[in-house]
């Protein structure tokens, strides 16, 4: 497997060794990875809270189960802390949730057992581009990248419609609605909006493409964990301006502060129809 960190070059001999905690370790290149978030408890928590308080994957799912017409089966690949897969549950969809990294599955499997949602929700720790068996209506990359270079796993994978949503906002600032403040899109190298669109229309797909602006901002419990959640997304210097970014948050009933973001994205809807072998459907 070509794996390697994309710092220190470090080469990987296996996508979970454990060279994946090292903080380092996080941006490397395998197939399909890219500029991985490193899960760990506090980012979960962090996601799953903007996620609770915007309804962003709820509202997602919504828009998704409408568009496509009411699917049953669908594989969230590169499902990360889990939250559209539990929405898509809710509305009734089979989802196999895939995603490599350890910590981000474990919580995820206690969400679903929490949520009552196991006989919906299948969650496996693997990547997605091995994966082998029963295909699914429809397949969905929420910020991961596969559609420029595994277009074969995707055929293998996806029935009907494949769903990418990818960050399509550049450039600085107003992206978090945060003046003054860096967008925090990703580096990644490997695709983007006009790489996505360029190969869908390389492999003669029928596909849509629309804008996805969705508020996603940043639950946080007080000005420290404000200044905490600005040190691991930003970095030092934006964590030293906790104080202009404290002006920008609403005070929650509850007491909380709300950093108000948003997320920024291109929603492509493609046809897998025409082109999927067909395979063992479940
Ligand atoms: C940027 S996160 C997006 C998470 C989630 N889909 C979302 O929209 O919030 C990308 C996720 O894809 C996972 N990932 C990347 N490549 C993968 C692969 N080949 N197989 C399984 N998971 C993968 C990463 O570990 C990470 O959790």
């Amino acid at each position: 497997m070509s794996a390697e960190c994309g710092v220190c070059r470090a080469k990987l001999g296996h996508l979970f060794n454990s060279t994946l905690n090292s903080p380092h370790c996080f941006n490397f290149t395998l197939h399909t990875v890219f500029s991985m978030i490193a899960w760990d408890d506090k980012i979960l928590h962090w996601f799953l809270e903007a996620s609770a308080h915007t309804g962003y994957h709820r509202d997602l799912a919504a828009l998704l189960w409408t568009r496509l017409g009411h699917f049953a089966t669908a594989f969230d690949l590169g499902a990360g802390s889990g939250a559209l897969s539990l929405a898509l549950a809710r509305l009734g969809v089979r989802v196999t949730a895939v995603e490599v990294q350890q910590a981000a599955t474990d919580n995820l499997k206690k969400l679903v057992a929490t949520a009552g949602l196991g006989d919906r929700v299948q969650v496996i720790q693997a990547d997605w581009t091995r994966l082998v068996g029963p295909s699914a209506e429809v397949g969905i990359l929420s910020y991961c990248n596969g559609v420029c270079d595994q277009w074969p796993a995707l055929r293998r994978l996806c029935q009907k419609r494949l769903v990418v949503l990818k960050g399509a906002a550049s450039g600085p600032a107003p992206l978090f609605g945060m003046k003054g403040f860096p967008a925090r899109t990703p580096k990644d190298r490997h695709e983007s909006t006009a790489s996505i669109r360029a190969a869908l229309k390389g492999y003669g797909v029928t596909f849509t493409e629309e804008p996805h602006f969705r508020d996603f901002g940043q639950v946080l419990a007080d000005q420290a964990d404000l200044e905490d959640f600005l040190r691991r997304y930003y970095g030092e210097r934006i964590a030293a301006r906790v104080q202009e970014a404290a002006a920008l948050c609403e005070r929650l009933p509850d007491g909380r502060l709300y950093l108000p973001r948003q997320r920024q994205s291109a929603l492509f809807l493609v046809n897998m129809e025409e082109i999927c072998s067909p395979l063992t459907k479940r």
